[in-house]
């Protein structure tokens, strides 16, 4: 097979890229370890940008979101017996949209049109730094399959070959891991709030989010290890109460089925350069970030952006600048996100140091009376301009 553009990785990442790709007349095909339905069900991210939202408007994918997807102001921080409301469309003119990475993912195959193979197993890539790359895989049939193109996207994660296709001289890897994990739920039961609560607690932190009118996504902070299963459905919701301050000026948690449990391990994880010779990484194939703070998708999202555009002019236009400048211009951002999200991070969860905890509430303190603290919460919560 030939094509133009060989995408690894049909996540929100290369199925974006792909499309945009399409829309500008430049072919691809997209290859997938997983199945459709596995990727299409994954419980992921729910928190899009501004810009996200801009840009999924601007491609055609905004039609769903604007209708089923929530627009909120800002968030709530809170610590015990204190509840703030921060306005990111006061502070900083932005706001942000619930609509969760499902149902994204879900307006993407939808939209897709051009070769999408799933199930692909033994996914290799070769001769990145010729103009003539290839991926060879066995379909889900088991046939060897070469895929000839001018460009490599890695899409596929920071456990996709894309990445370990960059050898060792090469690649420089900067790395942070958590001493916590989140317990995340899925929760058939109203939310309790009408926009986002990030609670601070001694013993550890706990979001309130959700998916819809009907169904809430709540998160705990738990040891790294931890077995969901356990943790019984009634703990859950005890905990949740205690720490998002139920009772606290009149307020309340309502629990609710919940129908997903699930523990998330948390960490920072940069690579660069995000191109080697025809190779281009996106999404998670070059970083991760900790979830507090919701940058994850977003990211992707962001580095699709600059990515297509810059395909688009090398393969239509034959001009190499933008796709020279890719790397760049992508971790300028990725570095403004990893840091905001570390930030979030280290300034929410609970580390059993007494001194930690007392810089915490300082800051926390900071952040929610002085307008400039504020506004650099807002500013990198909302997203800037892609
Ligand atoms: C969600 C996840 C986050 O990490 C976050 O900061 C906000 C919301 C969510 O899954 O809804």
């Amino acid at each position: 097979m030939r094509t133009e553009v060989a995408i690894v990785g049909a996540g929100p990442a290369g199925l974006l890229l792909s499309h945009l790709l399409a829309r500008a007349g430049v072919e691809s095909v997209v290859v997938e370890t997983r199945s459709k339905e596995y990727v299409a069900s994954r419980i992921r991210a729910g928190i899009l940008e501004h810009s996200s939202v801009e840009l999924l408007t601007e491609a055609g994918l905004g039609d769903r979101l604007r209708v089923e997807g929530h627009q909120h102001r800002g968030v709530y921080l809170q610590w015990p017996h204190k509840r703030h409301h921060l306005d990111f469309v006061d502070l900083a003119g932005r706001s942000v949209w619930v609509y969760g990475q499902t149902e994204m993912q879900k307006d993407l195959v939808a939209a897709h049109s051009g070769p999408v193979l799933y199930e692909v197993s033994d996914t290799r890539l070769h001769d990145l730094t010729t103009d003539r790359p290839y991926v060879t895989f066995r379909d889900r049939d088991g046939a060897a399959v070469t895929l000839e193109a001018s460009v490599i996207a890695g899409c596929d994660g920071s456990f996709g070959p894309s990445r370990a296709a960059v050898p060792a001289p090469a690649r420089r890897v900067f790395e942070r891991t958590y001493p916590y994990s989140w317990l995340g739920i899925l929760a058939d039961v109203a939310p309790s709030t009408d926009e986002l609560i990030y609670a601070w607690h001694p013993d550890g932190f706990a979001l309130h989010s959700m998916r819809s009118e009907t169904v809430s996504r709540l998160y705990l902070q738990v040891p790294n290890g931890t077995d969901p299963a356990a943790w019984s459905d009634a703990q859950v919701w005890d905990e949740l109460a205690k720490r998002l301050g139920h009772g606290q000026d009149g307020w309340t948690l309502a629990p609710g089925p919940i129908t997903d449990k699930s523990v998330l391990p948390m960490r920072s994880f940069v690579q660069t350069p995000m191109r080697y010779g025809r190779l281009f990484l996106a999404g998670d194939a070059a970083h991760i970030v900790p979830p507090t703070g919701a940058k994850g998708l977003n990211l992707a999202i962001a580095d699709v952006a600059l990515l297509a555009r810059a395909l688009i002019a090398l393969v239509k236009e034959r001009d190499a600048g933008p796709a020279d400048r890719y790397s760049d211009d992508a971790l300028r951002r990725v570095w403004r996100c990893t840091h905001f999200s570390w930030w979030m991070t280290t300034m929410l969860h609970a580390s059993g140091d007494p001194f930690d905890a007392e810089l915490q509430l300082s800051q926390l303190r900071w952040v929610t009376t002085s307008t400039a603290g504020a506004t650099g919460l807002a500013e990198n919560y909302a997203g800037l301009p892609i």
